[in-house]
């Protein structure tokens, strides 16, 4: 038999899937802002439809897009006019990485599917003196902080839904399409390892089920 709760959560279910919208994307013009107004290079790990790539084209002399999906990888090559200073490539990160410097280095819901340790050392070699690592990724809810936090996004996450599709039922943006998986690590997990590799990182918890960590390389 189906209790009241089950229905009520199906059905909020259904209303999100007939109202998608990208939580990921919603942070891109938050990166933007801790970033500087012009820099040379920038690297985004784990670029899927690239939509990222291409706003970080628009402050950088060259942005390299790697993601290790050539299905998707090759979409957002034929999204990116061909003027764009972008470059992407099929690698599975944090090996297959290009070597850098980078002044600006981005990785949005990514980090939860690489080996945390390998891959913030992989970025922190990566970054140009003064460089900026902005990372907005995904943890999985343990404490009570963490799940007030993902309790109060629910409501809002279908509000924003029915505003950004206008009440009406739309098709999942190409970046939804991107492979996903459940985070097995816990904010304070993470926060604890990215404070071991990257001293003075600034990390929050976020609205949409996300967190975010900013760090800045040594001048
Ligand atoms: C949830 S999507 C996020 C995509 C994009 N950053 C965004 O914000 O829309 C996760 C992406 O990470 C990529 N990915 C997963 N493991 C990877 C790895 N080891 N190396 C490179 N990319 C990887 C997937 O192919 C997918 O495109």
């Amino acid at each position: 038999m189906t209790t009241l709760p089950h229905r009520i959560l199906g059905a909020l279910d259904r209303f999100n899937a007939a109202h998608p919208w990208d939580h990921n994307a919603h942070y891109h013009r938050w990166i933007l802002r801790r970033l500087p107004r012009r820099f040379d290079r920038a690297l985004d790990v784990g670029s899927g439809s690239g939509d990222l790539a291409r706003l970080l084209a628009t402050r950088a002399q060259e942005v390299h897009a790697v993601d290790a999906d050539p299905v998707l990888t090759a979409r957002a090559v034929a999204a990116t006019p061909a003027a764009a200073p972008v470059v992407f490539t099929v690698a599975d990160a944090p090996a297959g990485l290009p070597d850098g410097p980078y002044d600006v280095l981005t990785c949005v819901a990514v980090l939860h599917h690489l080996p945390l340790d390998e891959a913030l050392l992989a970025f922190r070699r990566r970054l140009a003196p003064g460089g900026t690592l902005v990372v907005v990724g995904c943890a999985r809810a343990r404490s009570v902080g963490d799940h007030a936090l993902g309790a109060a996004a629910v409501p809002l996450n279908a509000a924003v839904g029915w505003y950004r599709t206008r009440g009406r039922a739309a098709q999942r943006p190409l970046s939804m399409t991107a492979a996903t998986r459940p985070p097995e690590r816990d904010f304070a997990d993470i926060a604890r390892e990215a404070r071991r590799i990257l001293p003075g990182v600034r990390l929050r918890r976020r609205l949409f089920w996300r967190y975010t960590l900013v760090w800045r390389a040594e001048p």
